[in-house]
């Protein structure tokens, strides 16, 4: 089992996201002693954001580009690479402002590139990264699970799916900023999710 943990928080030390995603990744350890693990951490280590160097430097056939723009797309290259060589995904993922943090957002943006992660066929687009578990960590201050205010994971599903990642499992610790009991709640609630993610 080859795990990849994407910490998408904004903060290198002190992040409930990535404390979950730590949990979830000694749980699989424990239960297959082959795993290995490979970790990015997205705050200390800032992936570009897609603008319009980057879009330019995609657009422009390989042969053609100039080294930085080679640069810029062999960064995202790295990215894809990275997901395509791993069977598990454990991603770490705070609520920032109701959205997604822009950690994760230039993670998604440099692994979802046509014609290489997806495709379009005559009956629909095709999502190409196959055969992956993804666990998602979501850390967040208030509470907002099966919600219409749960702008997160539909999303996440949506744009993992499309890109091919279909078994996707939700670990949810909520409740995080409204006291010390809910947040102790917030938490046992994320242990009990990722028993039923992992059982
Ligand atoms: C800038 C900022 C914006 C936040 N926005 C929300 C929000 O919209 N909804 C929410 O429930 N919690 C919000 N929170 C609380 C975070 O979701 C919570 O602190 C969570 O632990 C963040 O994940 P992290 O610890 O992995 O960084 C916000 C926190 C920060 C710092």
């Amino acid at each position: 089992m080859k795990i990849l943990q994407i910490n998408a928080s904004s903060r290198r030390e002190g992040a409930n996201s990535t404390r979950l995603a730590n949990s979830i990744v000694e749980r699989l350890k424990a239960s297959h002693s082959d795993a290995t693990v490979s970790v990015r951490d997205l705050a200390a280590h800032p992936h570009p954001i897609l603008d319009e160097a980057a879009l330019g430097a995609l657009f422009t056939p390989a042969e053609q580009r100039t080294p930085v723009q080679a640069a810029r797309v062999a960064l995202d290259d790295a990215l894809i690479e990275q997901v395509q060589a791993h069977d598990v995904i454990v991603l770490g993922v705070p609520m920032y402002n109701f959205g997604n943090s822009i950690q994760l957002k230039t993670w998604i943006d440099a692994i979802a590139r046509a014609g290489v992660t997806f495709h379009y066929t005559p009956s629909g687009p095709e999502g190409l990264i196959k055969g992956k578990t993804v666990y998602v960590a979501l850390a967040r201050g208030g509470v907002y699970r099966g919600t219409p205010n749960d702008s997160q994971v539909p999303y996440l599903k949506n744009v993992l799916g499309f890109l091919g990642m279909t078994d996707v499992r939700f670990i949810y610790a909520e409740g995080l900023a409204m006291g010390p009991e809910a947040a102790e709640k917030g938490f046992a609630q994320a242990q009990a999710d990722i028993d039923a993610a992992l059982a």
